[in-house]
């Protein structure tokens, strides 16, 4: 095991497995469509990489950063915009994507903004998601997979802004036996 983690969550191979279904599921549903795909930096670049090299479609791709909790695993609840979109996205079909949906805050924002520029549409897709640990109510279309409310690492998510090039998803070391981010 890598140091600093406590155990594997998902494995490298059970990612990929379901990075295709979502890809495939997400060709279906935007066919005909003009996609935009948008990362939220900087935990979302290994996922979107790996999901929009098998989205079979003309597809756009940006990013967004917000302000991250720092170097702590708690939610802030504060949600900043550091580095906006590069493309115009009226008329569009913008798909967001998520390492991780957590209290639901930091989409909850991003949502609202990108709807006030008038796209067509504006879904949510995430490779995590923490049911137990949401605060506010945010619909994701695509989830990869449901996780308990532990801090989990790798496949782009951070500590302290280590192992995010680990290939599967663990659960680090330190938090392991606390609640997690809520
Ligand atoms: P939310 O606004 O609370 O939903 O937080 C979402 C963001 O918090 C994610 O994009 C991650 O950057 C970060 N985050 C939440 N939980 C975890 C975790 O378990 N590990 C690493 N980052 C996390
Ligand atoms: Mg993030």
């Amino acid at each position: 095991m890598d140091s600093g983690i406590a155990r594997p969550l998902i494995s490298r191979e059970e990612i990929t497995a379901r990075t295709a279904e979502m890809a495939a599921e997400i060709t279906r549903d935007y066919l005909d469509r003009e996609l935009v795909m948008v990362g939220v930096l900087k935990g979302a670049f290994v996922f979107l990489a790996d999901l929009a090299r098998q989205v079979e479609l003309p597809v756009e791709i940006d990013f967004v950063a917000v302000s991250s909790y720092g170097a702590d695993t708690e939610s802030s609840g504060v949600v900043k915009i550091v580095k906006d979109l590069d493309l115009e996205i009226e008329g569009k079909d913008v798909l967001l994507v998520e390492d991780i949906v957590d209290t639901g805050l930091t989409l909850k924002y991003l949502t609202g903004m990108l709807r006030e520029r008038g796209p067509s549409s504006v879904e949510v897709c995430a490779l995590l998601n923490k049911p137990d640990a949401r605060k506010v109510d945010i619909e994701v279309r695509y989830c990869g997979f449901d996780v308990p409310p532990l801090f989990v690492v790798g496949y782009g998510l951070d500590y302290a802004e280590r192992y995010r090039q680990l290939p599967y998803v663990g659960v680090l070391q330190e938090k392991e036996g606390s609640s997690g981010t809520s």
